[in-house]
């Protein structure tokens, strides 16, 4: 039973966080997040709740009365996972305590994602997705309508990341496809995104043990010789400093394990299945380094409204997505998005046509383009009847986060056109250092609704 629902009968997870009592054993118990659904009539709220991504989770044997770990730090147990399917058979997913262990806190209206949590064991950020019920994520086309949510990122410095974003996963974590994979989306499973990650753990119903090789510098992580790749639509990435919303289309359907070259691995970056490039609105690299920030027209040291529209042809939900639009709200006043103003590229929203002409002006590759533009993008809402909304907080142990708030790539002078995303030096980000220097750094999320075009702000 990979991922089994089994319940320890010892107090299991003290092995694990000395902290928690005898006796309190963990029953998956997901935290209320509500949110609204809106027409031209109005908004009714909606019981939606959060569940911790299967990764983050404790990974024990199913033994009964024993409570082996299968993973620890950046390893495997090589005894109970000696092959993919064989761990898939020996080891269980654990219930998450959300804010003992990993720094989650909701009052069910307002969800607040913590950095760094130190019990027992310290944990370093958090992915959730929202569930439409217990064992199901919400699954949400946004497509001829809007979403939007009020986002508190005044206590996030450079290089963290409070992302809410869409992904193409399976509304039951994949537990349909993959029947070894019995935990569903009740504890988080079946996580894939655009740049094909190759840290998860177990991708369809496996453990990713194969070729499986510690990070040098995240003492929490490896990877394994599978990702897991599908689309991806960042409605927000950001921290106090600089914030981006980017479409990353891929030419395959919904969830898609990969292997070798089609991962988009190292030199072979555009040559897999997803464009993990994106093509992205960075109002401070697209020339306005006023809009957005610190005491700047978005005030990121208070609370705002983020409003994201999906313009189709058609103005349903089933036509073919054509421009992604951006408003602001903050105190009662409703901001349109920063245009550009790099002279070859126009507009303050995101078209084909925007995101070519941003290529070029940057002198980018295309990968958007290749991989199936706006429109690939909006058929992954129409797959599945929807994509899951997840909302998390990390740091980069890649790229320190410069892609996002600072200059990059480095090897550029940052007067180079497209170069400079915001003004956190590029010395920032270093995990090791943001999590000593800023650990009780945190996002809130809150307000989530979507629905019709100008109804849910
Ligand atoms: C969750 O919702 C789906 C329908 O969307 C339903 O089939 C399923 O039974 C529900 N599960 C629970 C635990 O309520
Ligand atoms: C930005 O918000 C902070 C916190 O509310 C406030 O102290 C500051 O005056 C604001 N800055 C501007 C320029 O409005
Ligand atoms: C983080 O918060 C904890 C508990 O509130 C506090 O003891 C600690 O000093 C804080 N750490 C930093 C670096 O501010």
């Amino acid at each position: 039973m990979q991922y089994s629902t089994y319940i320890a009968i010892l107090a299991t997870l003290l092995r694990l966080t000395a902290s928690q009592k005898v006796g309190t054993y963990t029953t998956e118990t997901h935290p209320s997040l509500s949110s609204s659904k809106c027409t031209s009539s109005g908004c009714t709220t909606q019981s939606t709740k959060v569940v911790l991504d299967s990764n983050w989770r404790w990974l024990h044997t199913t033994a009964a009365n024993q409570y082996t770990n299968c993973y620890t730090g950046s390893a495997w147990n090589t005894a109970l996972c000696p092959d993919p399917t064989t761990c898939a058979t020996n080891c269980a997913l654990d219930g998450a305590d959300y804010s003992g262990v990993y720094g989650i806190a909701s009052t069910g209206t307002e969800l607040t994602l913590k950095f760094v949590t130190t019990g027992a064991n310290k944990n370093v950020g958090s992915r959730v997705y929202l569930m439409e019920n217990d064992t199901k994520y919400q699954m949400i086309n946004p497509l001829g309508g809007e979403f939007t949510f009020d986002v508190d990122v005044s206590n996030l410095p450079c290089g963290l990341n409070g992302a809410l974003y869409f992904s193409g996963m399976d509304a039951d974590g994949g537990a349909a496809k993959y029947p070894s994979n019995t935990a569903g989306a009740k504890y988080g499973t079946g996580y894939c995104d655009a740049q094909c990650p190759h840290d998860i753990k177990f991708i369809n119903g496996e453990a990713n043990t194969l070729d499986w090789t510690p990070s040098s510098t995240d003492a929490n992580a490896g990877s394994g010789r599978y990702g897991t790749c599908c689309d991806e639509m960042d409605i927000w990435e950001a921290n106090s400093m600089a914030t981006a919303y980017t479409p990353h289309p891929c030419t395959s359907t919904g969830q898609t394990r990969c292997s070798g070259t089609e991962c988009g691995d190292g030199d072979n970056r555009y040559g897999g299945i997803c464009d993990k490039d994106g093509c992205d609105f960075n109002s401070y690299r697209m020339g306005n380094t006023g809009f957005y920030g610190i005491g700047k027209t978005i005030n990121t040291s208070q609370k705002f409204t983020v409003i994201t529209q999906f313009i189709t042809s058609d103005g349903t939900a089933n036509g073919d997505l054509i421009e992604i639009k951006r408003k602001y709200k903050q105190n009662g006043v409703v901001y349109e998005n920063s245009a550009s103003t790099i002279s070859t590229v126009s507009g303050n929203s995101i078209t084909d046509a925007f995101c070519a002409a941003q290529k070029t002006a940057f002198g980018d590759t295309n990968d958007f383009a290749t991989k199936g533009k706006l429109k690939k993008m909006g058929a992954a809402f129409k797959n599945n009847g929807g994509m899951v909304l997840s909302m998390s907080i990390w740091d980069d142990h890649a790229a320190h986060m410069l892609w996002l708030d600072s200059s990059y790539p480095l090897d550029k002078s940052s007067s180079t056109p497209g170069v400079k995303r915001g003004e956190c030096a590029t010395t920032t980000g270093v995990p090791s250092e943001i999590e000593a220097s800023a650990p009780n750094s945190s996002v809130k999320f809150s307000n989530i609704k979507w629905g019709a075009l100008n109804t849910t702000y």
